[in-house]
């Protein structure tokens, strides 16, 4: 039997970690959150004291990565927020890493959330999810993330650091991100994530039904 995948893509703090990870308890499918390959990559050039920006050496460090280096705890700072947009910028360190996304799913499915699985990494997946919500409300809630981990930061700071990064990976010309055409599209704005979680499980179950 084919395994079901489930592509989940959207800007940053929309919603989509939490609700991938309801769809992945809730299917018992593994879930594999592709933003921390490029997390890692980018922490690993710092670790060398390199630039992000620099091509060979960031697609060196994506080329080295393994399992292990997704269970590193210092992943979420603002400082590799800003360099994993750079290397995802590249599109060697992007070509780099679609083996590891593509094996993730291969032995029993999953369920993987980014901004290009539906587009580019699993583009015939079995159910693709495009989450979104408005600036002013993911900031108000990676806000208080950053406030409940004791991170000295303004509300302003983490809607412009936002803001940047939505710019940069709407307009980068390797793997931009935008919905698939075939992607059900969820404003969870004024969702809470039950809300959110029901109106998902629902799409996934009509495509169960269909297989
Ligand atoms: O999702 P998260 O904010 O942890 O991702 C970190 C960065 O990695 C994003 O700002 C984005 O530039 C990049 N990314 C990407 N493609 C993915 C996942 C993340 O370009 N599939």
């Amino acid at each position: 039997m084919k395994h079901i995948v489930i592509a989940i893509d959207g800007p940053a703090a929309s919603g989509k970690g939490t609700l991938a990870r309801r769809l992945a308890a809730a299917f018992n499918l593994p879930y594999l959150d592709t933003g921390l390959l490029y997390r890692v990559v980018a922490r690993r050039v710092l670790d060398h004291c390199g630039d992000p920006s620099d091509a060979a050496m960031a697609t060196r460090q994506a080329l080295g990565l393994g399992r292990i280096d997704l269970e590193r705890g210092d992943l979420r700072t603002p400082e590799v927020d800003l360099a994993a947009s750079a290397v995802a910028s590249i599109a060697s360190v992007r070509a780099a890493l679609l083996d590891f996304q593509r094996d993730f799913a291969t032995s029993s499915g999953a369920v993987l959330d980014g901004r290009d699985i539906g587009t580019i990494v699993f583009p015939a997946a079995d159910v693709k999810l495009f989450i979104t919500a408005t600036l002013d409300v993911r900031a108000e809630r990676r806000f208080a993330e950053r406030r409940a981990q004791k991170v000295a930061t303004t509300l302003e700071a983490v809607r412009a650091d936002l803001a940047a990064r939505d710019e940069a990976d709407r307009t980068r010309k390797a793997a931009p991100l935008r919905p698939a055409k075939d992607a059900h599209v969820l404003d969870t704005s004024t969702l809470d994530a039950n809300r959110a979680f029901a109106a998902a499980a629902d799409w996934v179950n009509q495509a169960l039904a269909k297989r």
